[in-house]
């Protein structure tokens, strides 16, 4: 909605240092549409795809039609990460168009859609912090969104995070800069839109090839994590020189350690469960970081108040060492109905 906008046309606030995209580099997130048109403009490699709205329907059927399954459909505005179908069955991609543009499934948000080709591959998240000039790239990332393990059932926010990811090695780093990093911030200079902040790359690797499944305008979570506990520099002299934009003067040194986190959350979760659990036997961690997401405290206890209520973040020699430590303290915390996947970075060792 414009924050930093609001905050640089009004005298008492323009003086703030901000770090975040104005109104129109927020539409990267904002609308898949607007990042969809700009990837095409500035040759971002992306899936191939067309967007529809309710007076072109019937092209969207044709569309589908000859589009081999599975079927990947987006709400074009944000629905709260659920705005993404994937089915392998026609009639199940038509119908779900039917509830976006005809039944204001998403309202506002689902008045365009995008469908998109299917695209095969291992997902990965790259993190760019950048003051419009220049930019840094930060440690990479990779994160479970399914509730299951195996990668299976229902998405959610993230169940867990590594950080590296083994096959983002140099050179592969180097085509991803190439390729997507250096045209997206030319291309929004280009566009002449004032990005400070973070931009998350969304990427899938097709066989050696990354494209761009989303962009983000901010941090993951939980990839942020183990993102930025990889971070040896100063992060608030980062954060200024952001905001000054003096990135360019700045060195960005990296932890060579691994890092992982895995989400403790509420039993139901992606769907409905409840909250004000007593959270346990936190004092008896050792040798991770606690991250609090969706809890709250009283005057006597801490409770749960949220869907993925804690993520625990070790770091170690290598990934598999790092999870050990926040598998034992995953165990270690507790409250009623806790869930955690076991099986986070498990095809890393
Ligand atoms: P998004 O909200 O655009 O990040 O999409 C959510 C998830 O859907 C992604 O993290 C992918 O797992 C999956 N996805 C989105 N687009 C595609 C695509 N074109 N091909 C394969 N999977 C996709
Ligand atoms: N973990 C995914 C996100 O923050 O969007």
């Amino acid at each position: 909605k414009g924050i930093v906008n609001y905050f640089l046309t009004n005298e008492e606030l323009k003086n703030i240092f901000l770090i975040g995209p104005d109104k129109d580099g927020a539409m990267l997130e904002g609308s898949k549409d607007f990042a969809k048109k700009f990837m095409n403009k500035y040759n971002i490699p992306t899936a191939k795809h067309k967007s529809f709205q309710k007076e072109n329907i019937k092209e969207a059927y044709e569309f589908l039609e000859n589009l081999r399954p599975p079927y990947v459909i987006k709400a074009d505005g944000l629905a709260a990460g659920k705005g993404v179908v994937i089915v392998d069955d026609i009639n199940e991609a038509k119908n779900e168009l039917n509830e976006m543009l005809l039944k204001s499934k998403f309202s506002e948000a689902g008045k365009t859609v995008v469908i998109e080709e299917f695209l095969k591959g291992i997902e990965l998240s790259v993190f760019v912090l950048t003051d419009g000039n220049s930019y840094k790239i930060l440690p990479e990332a990779k994160d479970y969104k399914r509730i299951g393990e195996g990668d299976t059932g229902l998405n959610t926010g993230g169940m867990g995070a590594v950080s590296p990811v083994l096959f983002a090695d140099e050179k592969f780093m180097k085509i991803i800069e190439q390729k997507i990093i250096k045209p997206t911030i030319d291309g929004l200079k280009n566009e002449k839109i004032k990005y400070k902040g973070f931009i998350f790359f969304g990427l899938i690797n097709v066989e050696g090839n990354p494209y761009v499944i989303e962009y983000n305008c901010r941090m993951g979570d939980p990839e942020a994590e183990v993102v930025i506990p990889r971070i040896k520099s100063d992060l608030l002299e980062l954060f200024s020189n952001v905001a000054c934009e003096t990135l360019n003067k700045v060195e960005l040194v990296f932890e060579e350690k691994a890092a992982a986190t895995v989400m403790l959350v509420s039993k139901g979760y992606p769907g409905s469960y409840e909250k004000n659990k007593i959270i346990s036997c936190l004092e008896k961690v050792a040798g991770s970081i606690v991250f609090h997401a969706g809890t709250k405290s009283n005057e006597n206890n801490i409770l749960t108040n949220g869907g993925r209520v804690i993520s625990v973040t070790s770091m170690d020699k290598d990934i598999k060492s790092a999870l050990k430590k926040s598998y034992i303290n995953a165990e270690v915390i507790d409250f009623e109905g806790k869930y955690y996947r076991k099986d986070i970075g498990r095809e890393f060792f």
